[in-house]
C-alpha cells in the first residue's frame, strides 16, 4: 500500500475504504488530499481484490468542507481550466468500482460534489449538505451545477446553489440527495452493508450496470438502451452469467470467480 499523509487508507473484506483525514481543518480539500484522493483511487482500481471504495472523513464533524479556501484565494482565473477536482471527480464517477460516500458532519462545496460523484451515499443525522461557493463570489465547479440537479432535479438544485442553504441528513433523504438516513453510530455498519450486499453480486455485471447508468443518463435514450443491450450481451458471455443462472437452478448461493 502507499503511504498517506492527508488520508488514511485500509482494505478490507473487498472494501476499499479511504478517510479524509484532516480533521482540524474540518477536511478541506487542499491539494495534497485531492492529489492523494487521486492516487488512492488508482490503487483501487488496478486491485482486483477490491469492488466498493468507501470515502469518510474523519471525526464526526466533517466529511468534507471544501476546497480549501486559502488555497482557492490565490487561484487565477485560467488555472480553473486546468485538469483539477471536477476531472477528479469525473473519473470518480467512472470508476470501474462501486462508491459510497459515508457521510456524517460537513459535505460542502467541493466535498458535497465528493460526494454527489459517488453511486451511492449514506448521512447521519449529523449530516450537512450545502454548496455554499455563492458566499466566497465563486460557483460550485467540481460537477456540483450539474450533478446536483440530475440527482435532487432542477429546481431544488437552484434553490440549494443559489441560496447556499445547508439542509441536513434527514432532509437530505427526503429529497434523494442521499440514499440511506442513519444515526451516528450506524453509519459505518449501514456502509459494510450496502457493500457486502454489492459484493455478492457478478463482479462483470457490477461494472456494466454503473457503466449502463452513468453513461445513459445524458444522453437521448435510445442509444442508452443500446449501452444497455451491449453491456447485456458481454455479460451474456461471461462465466459470471453461466455461475449465477446455475446457482439459481440448483438452489445454491452464486459464488463468482471472475475479477
Ligand atoms: C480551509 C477550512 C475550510 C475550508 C474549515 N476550515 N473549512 N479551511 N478551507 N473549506 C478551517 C477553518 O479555517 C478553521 O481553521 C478550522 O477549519 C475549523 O473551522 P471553523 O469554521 O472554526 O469550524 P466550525 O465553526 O465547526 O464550522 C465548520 C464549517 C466552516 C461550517 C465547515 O468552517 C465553514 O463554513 N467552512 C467553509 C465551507 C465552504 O465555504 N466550503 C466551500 C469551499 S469552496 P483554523 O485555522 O481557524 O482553526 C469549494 C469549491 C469547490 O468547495 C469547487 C472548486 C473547483
Amino acid at each position: 500500500m502507499k503511504q498517506y499523509e492527508a488520508l488514511s487508507v485500509e482494505i478490507k473484506d473487498g472494501i476499499f475504504w479511504i478517510t479524509l483525514n484532516r480533521p482540524e481543518a474540518r477536511n478541506a480539500l487542499d491539494s495534497t488530499m485531492l492529489q492523494e484522493i487521486d492516487t488512492a483511487f488508482a490503487e483501487a482500481e488496478e486491485n482486483d481484490d477490491v469492488k466498493v471504495v468507501i470515502v469518510q472523513g474523519a471525526g464526526s464533524k466533517s466529511f468534507a468542507a471544501g476546497a480549501d479556501i486559502k488555497q482557492l484565494k490565490s487561484r487565477k482565473p485560467l488555472e480553473a481550466l486546468i485538469p483539477g477536482m471536477q476531472s477528479l471527480y469525473t473519473k470518480i464517477e467512472n470508476s470501474k468500482k462501486v462508491t459510497i460516500a459515508a457521510v456524517s458532519g460537513y459535505a460542502l462545496g467541493g466535498g458535497c460534489e465528493l460526494a454527489l460523484a459517488c453511486d451511492i451515499r449514506i448521512a447521519t443525522k449529523n449530516a450537512k449538505f450545502g454548496l455554499p461557493e455563492l458566499n466566497l463570489g465563486i460557483i460550485p465547479g467540481a460537477g456540483g451545477t450539474q450533478r446536483l440537479s440530475r440527482i435532487i432535479g432542477k429546481g431544488r438544485a437552484l434553490d440549494m446553489i443559489l441560496t447556499g442553504k445547508i439542509i441536513a441528513g434527514e432532509e437530505a433523504e427526503r429529497i434523494g440527495l442521499v440514499t440511506y438516513f442513519v444515526s451516528e453510530d450506524e453509519l459505518i455498519q449501514k456502509a459494510e452493508s450496502v457493500a457486502s450486499d454489492i459484493l455478492k453480486k457478478g463482479p462483470v455485471a457490477i461494472q456494466l450496470a454503473k457503466f449502463a447508468v452513468h453513461k445513459g443518463y445524458d444522453i437521448d435514450e435510445g442509444t442508452a438502451m443500446w449501452i444497455e443491450k451491449l453491456s447485456q450481451a458481454v455479460v451474456f458471455g461471461t462465466e459470471d452469467k453461466e455461475e449465477g443462472t446455475s446457482a439459481f437452478i440448483e438452489k445454491r448461493k452464486a459464488e463468482f470467480q471472475s475479477k
